[in-house]
């Protein structure tokens, strides 16, 4: 807090809060960069109102983020992590016709939610693997979904339809909790939800009960609603969960150029020429 009262711009990671306190605060504060393409973080109506400019790291991350939630959807469905285990626990005796034996993704039906970005890198792979795409957004792509191949639909159609579901969408106040009792009810008991957004997106006791009492069949977690989880957090005491430690755009070039890209906006706008990725103008 002493720092940031007498600085002209922050440089943050998305787990720190920027909220109305520290906002206020401020005497000199001019610009907020964000380092991640999500910036639920930031109170951005307080930053507005006085003249903050915020900026995050769009595009740089998108298709590391993509691998990442295609590879999280894999392990998930063939029990990756279970099967690793299994020979670390000593327990291989001998082959078994359904051993470990998961559940296939090609020529599945995969749901987004949330057509961003990611959401499209995401579908281009899903189309590799011969998937057919149910998408479902806050506006309709209507260009993309030739390109991908992809179906828009309502948010209750795709949680009954898809095999899997992805969260991608951004965590507001219309967002928190989407995926929540009622949504996981809905999906088909051999359902895979898979979250690479923000853990505030799903009601994580819900989710725990869901895959309990197995209503859906497994889930894969690179987000919580609380980070870090620790190691006794329900969702990790599961079998049919695979949970990461917030790692979408953990490769080391994609880090370099969000850490380049958000000091780049510094920069940018200090030297007169304004900030390179504003999330507002
Ligand atoms: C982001 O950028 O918002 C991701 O969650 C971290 O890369």
């Amino acid at each position: 807090m002493k720092e940031t009262k007498q600085a002209d711009g922050i440089v943050c990671m998305l787990t720190e809060r920027i909220d109305k306190e520290l906002l206020e605060n401020t005497h000199h504060l001019k610009i907020i960069a964000n380092m991640a393409v999500g910036y639920d973080n930031i109170d951005i109506e307080v930053a507005k109102k006085h003249n903050i400019i915020v900026t995050n790291t769009p595009d740089v991350l998108t298709e590391t983020t993509a691998d990442l939630t295609f590879s999280l959807l894999m392990a998930t469905a063939r029990r990756m992590t279970e099967a690793s285990d299994y020979i670390r626990e000593d327990k291989w005796g001998h082959w078994s016709p359904f051993l470990l034996a998961g559940t296939d993704i090609h020529h599945k039906k995969l749901g987004i939610v949330g057509m961003g970005r990611i959401g499209e890198a995401v579908a281009k792979r899903a189309k590799g693997f011969g998937m057919s795409i149910l998408y479902n957004n806050r506006t309709r792509k209507y260009e993309k979904e030739k390109e991908l191949n992809a179906v828009y639909t309502e948010f209750d159609n795709l949680l009954s339809e898809a095999d899997f579901i992805i969260s991608l969408v951004p965590l507001t106040n219309r967002t928190k909790h989407l995926f929540n009792k009622q949504a996981f009810q809905k999906m088909k008991k051999s359902a895979i939800f898979i979250n690479v957004s923000r853990g505030g997106t799903m009601d994580e006791k819900a989710l725990v009960n869901a895959l309990k009492s197995q209503e859906i069949t497994a889930a894969g977690l690179d987000v919580f609603e609380d980070e870090p989880i620790p190691s006794d957090h329900p969702l990790v005491r599961l079998d049919n969960a695979i949970c990461l430690p917030h790692i979408g755009s953990a490769s080391i070039e994609t880090r370099k150029a969000m850490l380049h890209l958000c000091m780049e906006n510094v920069v940018s706008f200090f030297d007169g020429n304004g900030p390179k990725t504003p999330v507002f103008e």
